[in-house]
């Protein structure tokens, strides 16, 4: 098949190594992309974002899959125009992707479709926000309502720095101010073509900047997949994955086509494991990053199929995609002053001795080749990708692997999946 990925994370780079791995001879061109991306694909001069330039540039290249990473292009209304032109895209409309850019809208399909999810207010000022925060007391969430690239939400104990918080976002629109669930998280994929669903192997994602989960919230530092301690909880991964399914992604797949809004592309449940079940506390309209690192290189089946299927309204004939028993750990290598300021276009050494560790490969996020030397051009440069055959190993070696790698004021975390190790 001749694919076009939007994007230029290191999740359209788990996507294109998920369909080269096929080793169907695909044809995979990727727009913008970035140096990793480009050893393994064709970039493509093309702006993502508008509707119009990548479906005359679909249609002119025959493209039979468009694939549309990030949330940006599914909300400027790319798939509502190829798909109108007759070709098959994977990923929602604008109107469904508000179910990601829109956090009341998530909320009022929830509340429709009855799927458990925290309490939240919306406030339009600032006493309405201490009136809520006051209600729903402490820790206390808020949350802005619309893409925020996870900087939009601070959780504290501080009244006065949930307050500022709110000030920050009232300006351009509302503020949603939540009920903090406690447990832990889980991030859950769906595929969907509008009517159907097929879930994907969960995944952990670590949001917080550093050690222990301290600082501030990031787009993810590190993720890994599967999740054994599923195993107490619920019985097994197919037991959680059926509730999931039946309790959230059906109920709300459902209500979006009802209303007229089919939602054709990956679901992404964040799920929190409360004491009282599982609860939702957010939706995304794409695959989640960095959990597409350790979801994608663990599927057996043809992820082309899969999406294919998905785009074109045929997953009633797909059984459930299954998953190897291998295990998988991603640590992200971020610039320095992430993710407030990084600073960017520092040379990246080693990567080549990384990507020779056995059971090891990278994801390139932020990378371009200056001359022939690469640079890190922005926050989350690089996923480092360790499989394996327990956690230990996986761990071992995705540290390993980062450990050749030279990136000055470079930042990951230590302790993604030691937890884990341990259990
Ligand atoms: P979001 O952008 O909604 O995914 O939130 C980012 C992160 O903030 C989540 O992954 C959680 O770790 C945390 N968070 C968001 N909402 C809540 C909540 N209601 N209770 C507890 N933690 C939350
Ligand atoms: N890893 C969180 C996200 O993709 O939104």
């Amino acid at each position: 098949m001749k694919i076009l990925v939007l994007g230029s994370g290191a999740r359209e780079h788990a996507i294109i190594l998920a369909l080269l791995s096929e080793e169907a001879g695909h044809e995979i061109l990727a727009a913008p992309g970035n140096a990793g991306i480009g050893r393994d694909a064709t970039l493509v001069d093309l702006d993502a974002n508008d509707p119009a330039a990548v479906t005359s540039f679909a249609n002119a290249e025959n493209v039979n899959l468009v694939v549309i990473g990030p949330e940006a292009p599914l909300v400027a209304g790319v798939a509502d125009t190829v798909r109108a032109h007759g070709i098959p895209v994977f990923g929602p409309g604008k109107a469904a992707a508000q179910l990601e850019g829109s956090k009341a809208f998530a909320k009022r399909i929830m509340e429709a479709a009855g799927v458990p999810t925290g309490r939240a207010l919306r406030a339009r000022t600032r006493a309405e926000v201490e009136a809520a925060i006051d209600e729903l007391g402490s820790p206390y969430v808020v949350k802005a309502d619309g893409l925020a690239a996870g900087k939009g939400v601070i959780v504290t104990d501080d009244r006065a720095s949930a307050l500022a918080h709110a000030d920050t976002y009232l300006p351009s629109g509302p503020v949603l101010v939540e009920e903090f669930l406690s447990g832990p998280e889980v991030s859950l994929f769906f595929l969907s073509d509008g009517d159907r669903v097929l879930p994907l192997s969960p995944a952990q994602d670590f949001k917080r900047l550093g050690d222990g989960d301290s600082g501030p919230n990031t787009g993810g530092m590190g993720a890994y997949s599967p999740l054994p301690w599923l195993l107490e909880r619920f019985g097994g991964e197919d037991a959680f994955v059926d509730l999931v399914t039946r309790e959230v992604a059906e109920p709300v797949i459902r209500q979006l086509d009802a209303e007229g809004t089919p939602f054709i592309g990956l679901l992404y449940a964040g799920l929190i494991l409360t004491d009282t079940g599982v609860k939702v506390i957010e939706f995304n309209a794409r695959f989640g990053d960095p959990e597409t690192q350790v979801v994608l290189p663990r599927l057996v089946d043809p992820l082309s199929e899969l999406l294919l299927a998905a785009a074109s309204g045929h997953l009633e004939d797909r059984a459930r995609p299954a998953f190897a028993d291998a295990v998988a750990v991603t640590v992200v290598l971020a610039s320095e002053g992430y993710p407030s300021s990084p600073l960017t276009g520092r040379p990246l050494a080693g990567l080549d001795a990384a990507a020779s560790v056995e059971g090891v490969h990278l994801a390139h996020a932020a990378t371009a080749l200056e001359g022939d030397h690469l640079v890190a051009t922005g926050g989350r440069v690089l996923n480092v990708v360790g499989l394996g055959t327990t956690f230990a190993e996986a761990r071992e070696r995705t540290y390993r692997a980062l450990g050749h790698i030279e990136l000055a004021g470079g930042q990951f975390r230590t302790d993604i999946a030691a937890r884990v190790v341990e259990h």
